[in-house]
């Protein structure tokens, strides 16, 4: 009789904590990342066409939404970080960080996509 009543209170005691950390782990919605990462491809604006259309300023730079094509989304991402950290061709290492370009990286991802509402 005394196990069964601990048995009874454990599962409640579990069943209240998982309700409790449901809602936390929830994702958070991905708009404030696309949002910031629009802001650092302002950086890389210079050589790159960073926007859904327009040719680059420098004629050897990849607009940025043709980078979806040659990368799959983890390789563009290892790819933006490195950039961030060393720089790249004429541009100097800028120190930005991994969670810059993690944001960068959805910003680009987003520019695959067609607009909202189309
Ligand atoms: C000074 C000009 C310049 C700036 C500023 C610049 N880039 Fe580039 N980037 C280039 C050139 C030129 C290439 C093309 C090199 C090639 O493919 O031979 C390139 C290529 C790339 C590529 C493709 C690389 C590859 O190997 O496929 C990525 C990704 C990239 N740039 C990211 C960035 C990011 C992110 C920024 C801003 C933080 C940035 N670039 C700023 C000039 C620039």
């Amino acid at each position: 009789m005394r196990r069964t009543c601990s048995t009874l209170t454990l599962t409640l005691t579990l069943t209240l904590a998982v309700g409790v950390a449901g809602p936390t782990l929830a994702a958070a919605p991905p708009a404030p990342a696309v949002d910031h990462g629009a802001e650092v491809a302002q950086r890389c604006a210079a050589c790159h066409a960073v926007g859904r259309e327009g040719a680059s300023p420098n004629n050897g730079a990849p607009p940025f939404r043709k980078l979806t094509a040659r990368y799959n989304p983890i390789g563009l991402e290892k790819a933006l970080k490195r950039i961030g950290r060393f720089g790249h061709f004429e541009m100097r290492p800028q120190q930005m960080s991994d969670a810059d370009m993690a944001d960068l990286a959805a910003y680009i991802a987003s520019l695959e996509a067609p607009p909202a509402g189309k």
